[in-house]
């Protein structure tokens, strides 16, 4: 059945796992997850993007998840607004009956330029209010995703500033977050400690240095009843990579967030693990495969179920490593 963001967590929380939530576009993806939490006996955190909706519509992913939950009724389902920019469109998400919203006022309204705490802080705290009135879920997100060994923000050419920016400015501060959830209210905060969404986020297997589990443990530390949420948390698999090039992809060598590194940010209170990636280099590998060895093929039927058991695989692989298996 469809639950918040907070029922879900809450439990995390008092069982000491964390839940990956998956970024999700089209039918075969929400069957994927679905597939996987099943076989697991998982809680689902389904999330949607602004691309996600401009994609499908978001009369057509409403109706996806409402198939989920229809489908699977004795498993608890988050619907959750992924990358909120405004109050406005986390609005939107609320009457269409999201159980969840993010809104990210670490941006200005562009889903680019960073912002100051104050517009922060007061976005997230009127999304709250209104969010709370109606039962929804709220997440926040304090702190700069991007990457420390250049100190650059997500943008290409860098955060707004257009310079590079030191650790401590964007690393999350512990009292920082400790603030703006007194102030805010909000039920998950997301923090930055030097991931970034994409496949591009290490040129290097990361260490403490660009990776800063650390500074979770430090934020717990202060903030100890707080769910805390990590994005840009794909692993970006070497063997995946590997597959997508032997058929034909091209991609620059890369690393992601070790799963063995998001097993510590679990026991340091981080509950909400955001995957998009690593499905996406699944899928888009399994079809590679496919069609490079059935070159007759072509019902999309035949290559999208292949994409469907790949992206399940990796479904499957985090709920385990993240102790979500067996709790829902
Ligand atoms: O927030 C990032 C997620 O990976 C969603 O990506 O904006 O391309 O849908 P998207
Ligand atoms: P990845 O790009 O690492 O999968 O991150 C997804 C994410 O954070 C969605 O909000
Ligand atoms: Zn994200």
């Amino acid at each position: 059945s469809l639950v918040s963001l907070r029922q879900v967590l809450d439990h995390a929380a008092e069982h000491g796992y964390g839940v990956p939530a998956f970024n999700v576009n089209n039918l075969e993806q929400v069957q994927a997850i679905l597939q996987a939490a099943d076989a697991t006996s998982s809680p689902v955190i389904l999330q949607a993007s602004a691309g996600a909706r401009k994609y499908a519509g978001e009369q057509f992913l409403k109706t996806l998840i409402e198939g989920a939950v229809a489908s699977y009724p004795h498993l608890p389902i988050v619907m959750h607004q992924d990358h909120g920019v405004s109050p406005a469109v986390c609005m939107t998400a609320i009457k269409m009956g999201f159980t969840s919203v993010m809104m990210d006022g670490s941006l200005l309204q562009d889903g680019k330029t960073p912002s100051d705490y104050a517009y922060n802080a007061a976005v997230t705290a009127e999304v709250v209010r209104m969010a709370h009135a109606c039962g929804v879920s709220v997440e926040g997100e304090l702190g700069c995703l991007g990457s420390l060994e250049t100190g650059m923000g997500e943008e290409e050419d860098g955060v707004g500033a257009n310079r590079v920016l030191s650790h401590a400015e964007m690393l999350t501060d512990p009292q920082e977050a400790l603030a703006f959830v007194k102030a805010t209210g909000v039920d998950a905060l997301a923090i930055a400690i030097g991931t970034s969404h994409g496949a591009y986020k290490f040129t290097k297997p990361p260490c403490g240095e660009v990776l800063a589990i650390d500074r979770v443990r430090a934020i717990n530390a202060v903030i100890p009843d707080v769910h805390l949420v990590m994005h840009g948390s794909s692993s970006v698999p070497q063997e995946l990579l590997e597959e997508m090039r032997k058929y034909g992809g091209e991609l620059k060598p890369t690393w992601g967030v070790p799963v063995e590194e998001i097993r510590r940010a679990i026991q340091y209170g981080v509950r909400k693990i955001n995957i998009d990636t690593d499905l996406r280099l699944a899928m888009t590998a399994a079809i590679r495969r496919h069609l490079a060895m059935n070159p007759a093929d072509f019902d999309p039927r035949a290559y999208l179920k292949p994409a469907i058991v790949a992206m399940r695989e990796i479904c499957e692989a985090r709920y385990d490593a993240f102790g979500a298996a067996g709790m829902a």
